[in-house]
């Protein structure tokens, strides 16, 4: 399993590709200069903002790497849309860097976001975001090691490849902060199959890029947009029975 590939997103959109819209439904406006508030409120209307428009409120150091490790807007919306219908109201988000998707995803409707991650700088980047934008009631981060701390309940699981990372040469990780091996990424990914495995049915989960492990096969693939930078996958728990081993959760699929 550790030699198993993960694309990561660098594979497929170039960096320069910030500036484009990335929102299929023509949706994703030019909102440059525009304040927090502004921004804010654009979204909830449905009109989103370019990620630069958005990223540009990060802190600098984290932008070079924003298109390859922090979901893009579109990821938010198309997620927002789906999760909409399916009246989810509350979304784990594991491994949630700066807190862009949870940030993102709280100004689309008034789900709960709670974000777990392991950089205690993301962590206050994250808090700080979602005071900025207004939303830090509805978008939490705790600072926990996935796999060693209790996960909150909730009615989705959002993962984008958080333990890629263990893969990748030294040069393409974020920092040289956190452990980063092989032993971990199969210690992550099985941690995220018996969440998964103990989750209860109509529980959902929410795939960009893969997690790198198996999807138990009591979950149900639902929704797949390929059109996206990366593969963004929904699963729902349909029975508590599992038949055999679920297929592999990655990109190839
Ligand atoms: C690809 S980024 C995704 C960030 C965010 N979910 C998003 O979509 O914008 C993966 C994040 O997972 C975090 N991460 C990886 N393994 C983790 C673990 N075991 N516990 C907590 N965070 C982890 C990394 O530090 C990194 O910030």
């Amino acid at each position: 399993m550790t030699n198993r590939r993960l694309l990561s997103c660098a594979d497929l959109v170039e960096l320069d590709e910030l500036d484009e819209p990335l929102s299929d439904q023509g949706k994703c406006v030019p909102l440059y200069g525009r304040t927090p508030r502004q921004l804010a409120d654009a979204i909830r209307r449905g009109e989103w903002p370019r990620d630069m428009d958005f990223d540009r409120f990060m802190a600098r150091e984290l932008l070079p790497v924003s298109n390859r490790y922090w979901s893009q807007l579109v990821v938010a919306e198309r997620m927002s849309q789906w999760l909409d219908a399916l009246g989810v109201e509350s979304v784990v988000d594991i491994g949630s860097g700066p807190g862009k998707l949870c940030v993102a995803g709280a100004l689309a409707g008034e789900r709960r976001f709670v974000g777990i991650e392991q950089r205690k700088n993301l962590v206050h980047e994250a808090r700080r975001l979602a005071e900025l934008f207004g939303v830090s009631e509805r978008a939490r981060f705790v600072h926990a090691v996935f796999g060693e701390t209790r996960v909150p309940q909730a009615d989705a699981y959002y993962l984008y490849n958080p333990f890629g990372e263990n893969l990748f040469s030294v040069d393409d990780a974020l920092d040289g902060e956190v452990e980063l091996s092989n032993r971990r990424f199969v210690q992550d990914t099985r941690a995220v199959e018996a969440l998964l495995r103990d989750a209860p049915v109509g529980t959902h989960l929410i795939t960009y890029n893969g997690f790198g492990g198996r999807v138990p096969a009591s979950y149900k693939l639902i929704h797949s947009d390929r059109a996206l930078p990366c593969l963004l996958r929904l699963w729902t728990k349909v029975t508590p029975v599992e038949l055999g081993e679920g297929p592999y959760d990655d990109s190839l699929g």
